[in-house]
């Protein structure tokens, strides 16, 4: 990937704030990407009402009506596939890909998970990082590949947690955080600066050992 106008595929399950995010983002220009089509598991994802005000086509497939999840992956490719996405970026899509998934668009799916992988991969990441008593805590984007939060991080974004700060106050502080690092990030795989090959990331064809890294001030 480098030309502009990437077309950029973006899935959802949920609210979609980071799907907003690339939304204002292409439209004031920060961004260069094609969002050429949102995708949901679930069919009251508000993320969906936020693509189709901004004109972007939509597609929902149901995920309780398969017995297996490479079914529902394959029918969730058969939605993406005639938009030819060159990016797919998981935004709060809460559905574990299938092998078969993340081979058919290997190195072109990018995830952003609330922690600073590898730090507390899963679930529940701002109360484990209050509770193990971190002084810092962040977010990530990462390459997708078969291990769960497992693929080469991309960017992070790092903040100080702050004395007797809630999860729930926390999370609102690191999602801000993402609304400005994924559509960064994001350009930065479309452009290809960062680019994927046998499992690892590179920077400017240089392997990639630690995440390019923002820190957040309070
Ligand atoms: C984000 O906080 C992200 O870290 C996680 O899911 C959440 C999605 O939120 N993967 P939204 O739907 O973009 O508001």
């Amino acid at each position: 990937m480098s030309h502009s106008r990437c077309k950029t595929a973006i899935l959802i399950s949920g609210s979609g704030s980071n799907l907003q995010s690339f939304i204002d983002q292409v439209a004031s220009g920060s961004i260069d990407l094609d969002i050429c089509t949102v995708f949901s598991n679930n069919a009251r994802a508000f993320g969906l009402e936020r693509a189709k005000k901004a004109g972007i086509p939509t597609s929902c497939v149901d995920h309780t009506a398969f017995d297996s999840r490479e079914a529902f992956d394959r029918a969730t490719a058969a939605e993406l596939d005639p938009y030819e996405p060159e990016l797919l970026i998981l935004a709060g899509f809460m559905r574990i890909l299938s092998p078969w998934f993340v081979r058919h668009y290997e190195g072109r799916i990018l995830n952003i998970h609330p922690a600073l992988l590898p730090l507390y991969p899963g679930l529940n990441t701002h109360q484990r990082a209050i509770d193990a008593g971190d002084a810092q805590h962040g977010t990530t984007v990462h390459f997708v590949t078969e291990e769960l939060d497992g693929g080469p991080c991309i960017l992070q974004g790092r903040l100080a947690i702050r004395r007797g700060e809630t999860a729930e106050q926390l999370n609102r502080r690191i999602q801000a955080i993402e609304h400005q690092i994924y559509p960064k990030a994001a350009q930065l795989v479309a452009d290809g600066e960062i680019t994927f090959r046998d499992g690892r990331a590179f920077r400017d064809g240089q392997p990639l050992t630690e995440p390019l890294l923002i820190d957040f001030p309070d």
